[in-house]
């Protein structure tokens, strides 16, 4: 059964300024990588086809699409207390994922501007539409009299380091979860319009075109660099990125039940088939997927979910330190373990069925 967690009340950082949640493995992280590397890569034998995703993102369809129409005008305080935290802790997840995209994009297109200009150009781009899906996102908290302090967060968060590979490889993913994330609550809404508490969920359709884009150009990126996929190391690193993605969503899922179920969305299902999806769209850029047919492969999941919400359990609770942590070491063995079980499934060769897989 899928069991939630409860929302604890929204901490201030001052007046109408939310503290950041706190820093844990699954919070969305801000990344930094080799700056210089990146600017060496050689795209020089795809350079067309990476010209031509550039020239979508150039075009930039949805300049007109994050406007505050009438909708927005109006109190917000009629939604409920439950309601409104799991909605608000959305928003601020949602907004610092957004975010630390449009930071990471900024810094690498600024940083490469003169050496690889046309990474720059797209990388640009980007940065342009996180920073206005970030912004949308911050004003909507504004509905509901708060604001993450976004400068705040830019000096005081930790910056994880990835070398340029394994920004390419979660940057892809994490663009395309985000598509079928996003997509998937939008057509939720369209054929279930009495859950549609607060209109920015209709904003998700050209919304998710972005992210879409996005995954695009990295899958045209990551194609113009045969190391990435043409041999058994490339194999061995996406199994385990496609994996760490996939368990980080279920958990988050499944300790966030009770903002799905709010949306009249069933958790269980709906990450099944965000993961299902992004599985099958990552066959057109990665050499091999995961088999999400396997009778075990969701139960595994689960089972990491499940041992994940025994732990916060554990660390909400008031025992000692030294008690949490011997508590705690049989959990997280149990999640390495199914972790290690699934990493260990047979997965799919995508190369094979590339030209007739989406
Ligand atoms: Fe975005
Ligand atoms: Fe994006």
């Amino acid at each position: 059964m899928v069991k939630s967690l409860e929302t604890p009340p929204v901490e201030l950082l001052k007046p109408g300024v939310k503290a950041p949640v706190q820093e844990t493995l699954l919070t969305p992280r801000f990344y930094t990588t080799d700056f210089n590397a990146v600017a060496k890569l050689d795209i020089s034998g795809h350079e067309a086809e990476i010209r031509a995703v550039v020239d979508e993102l150039k075009a930039d369809y949805n300049r007109h699409h994050f406007v505050r129409d009438d909708e927005f005008k109006q109190s917000w305080n009629h939604i409920p207390g439950e309601k409104r935290l799991a909605f608000i802790d959305f928003l601020e997840r949602s907004c610092t994922s957004e975010f630390s995209g449009f930071l990471l994009f900024k810094e690498l297109s600024r940083r490469i501007k003169y050496s690889n200009p046309l990474l720059s150009e797209a990388f640009e781009y980007l940065a342009r539409d996180e920073a206005r899906h970030a912004g949308f996102l911050n004003k909507a908290m504004g509905d509901f009299s708060l604001s993450l302090d976004l400068s705040y967060l830019t000096k005081n968060r930790s910056y994880t380091f990835f070398p340029p590979d394994w920004v390419i490889y979660t940057v892809y993913l994490s663009e395309k979860i985000g598509y079928w994330r996003y997509i998937l609550v939008y057509r939720h809404m369209a054929e279930n319009p009495e859950f549609q508490f607060y209109p920015l969920f209709r904003k998700f359709e050209s919304w998710c075109q972005d992210e879409n884009r996005h995954g695009d150009f990295f899958k045209a990126l990551l194609r113009s660099q045969p190391q990435l996929w043409n041999n058994w190391k490339a194999r061995l690193w996406v199994r385990f990125f496609l994996l760490t993605v996939f368990v980080t969503h279920t958990i988050t899922v499944f300790e966030r039940a009770n903002f799905y179920e709010i949306l009249g969305i069933h958790p269980r299902k709906y990450n099944n088939q965000v993961i299902t999806e992004t599985n099958k769209t990552a066959a057109r850029a990665f050499p091999t997927i995961l088999n999400t047919d396997h009778p075990y492969f969701f139960w595994y999941l689960e089972q990491c979910a499940i041992n994940n919400q025994k732990l916060i359990a554990i660390n909400n609770s008031k025992k000692w330190g030294i008690v949490k942590l011997f508590q705690k070491i049989p959990l997280m063995q149990n999640i390495l373990w199914y972790m290690l079980k699934l990493y260990l499934i047979k997965p799919i060769n995508a190369e094979k069925a590339r030209e007739t897989v989406y």
